[in-house]
């Protein structure tokens, strides 16, 4: 991809027909989306994960499609060249078809996405077919779906017995059959991640599914060291930005408290 030209679900699929890895990261607010973007990260993802990363809830669960698109348009705001993908938090889908699209619709007209992204598999099929239909591209996303945190029972690596990785196999063809531009998958063991992304012709796009799918997806407190929860072993971190954060406002604390800080040189004079 050249550095300026906007990117599109089109080159999701160039990139995999070419062998080219798609890089995505999961981020919420302006200032990270201008970086993020400047850098050339080809996508991001407004994850629902702002519910744990930027709202300090336990999961994913309380997030709402208002929080959703008040990110999206945050994240829009400093975005020139990445495709901006609306995640579709619990209960904004699943309930009625229709509301389903009303939400999708939402995050694209009022959160300026370009495309919006869901959890599930077999059970999405018919929701997916129905936003595709008024031209909102879909991102599915299947293995560790944390909205089914409480029927997994914890945040666990899926796709471990025969079963369940014929299941997920399936369902990644059924979701490339509904329409769907591109699969994230989701904490799985790295053959499953393979067998996945050479099944399909869509691309995929790994987090915590090895280094055989078609792209990878990060969350960017995890990249930058800003997470103070659970850490996957899937996590490569490559700053610490808890670090960097807690000695500048230290400094700051000490300086006031000595009277080092304003000094003269930042005051007004007159
Ligand atoms: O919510 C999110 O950030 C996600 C990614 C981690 C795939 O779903």
């Amino acid at each position: 991809m050249t550095a300026s030209s906007k990117i599109t679900i089109r080159d999701f699929q160039s990139m995999k027909d070419d062998g080219e890895k798609i890089t995505m990261i999961s981020a919420y607010t302006f200032p990270i989306a201008k970086i993020i973007d400047k850098i050339g990260i080809d996508s991001i993802l407004v994850g629902d994960s702002l519910g744990m990363t930027i709202l300090g809830y336990e999961n994913t669960l309380e997030v709402t499609i208002e929080d959703a698109i008040r990110h999206s348009q945050a994240v829009s705001r400093g975005v020139n060249r990445a495709l901006i993908i609306g995640d579709m938090p619990f209960l904004s889908y699943g309930i009625k078809d229709k509301e389903t699209v009303r939400n999708a619709g939402r995050l694209i007209q009022e959160g300026k996405c370009e495309a919006v992204k869901l959890e599930g598999g077999r059970e999405r099929i018919e929701e997916i077919k129905e936003i595709k239909a008024i031209g909102i591209p879909v991102l599915g996303h299947i293995g560790l779906t944390p909205t089914y945190v409480n029927e997994f029972g914890g945040f666990k690596v899926q796709g471990k017995s025969v079963d369940a990785e014929k299941r997920l196999i399936e369902d990644a063809k059924m979701l490339e059959d509904a329409g769907a531009f591109a699969i994230v998958i989701e904490s799985v063991p790295w053959k499953l991640g393979k067998i996945i992304s050479q099944s399909i012709s869509i691309p995929t796009i790994g987090i915590g599914a090895g280094q055989f799918c078609d792209g990878q997806v990060l969350v960017i407190d995890d990249i930058i060291g800003l997470t103070t929860s659970i850490k996957p072993k899937f996590v490569k971190q490559y700053a610490d930005v808890t670090e960097v954060i807690s000695k500048a406002v230290k400094d700051y604390k000490t300086e006031v408290k000595e009277l080092r800080y304003p000094s003269d040189q930042y005051r007004y004079d007159d």
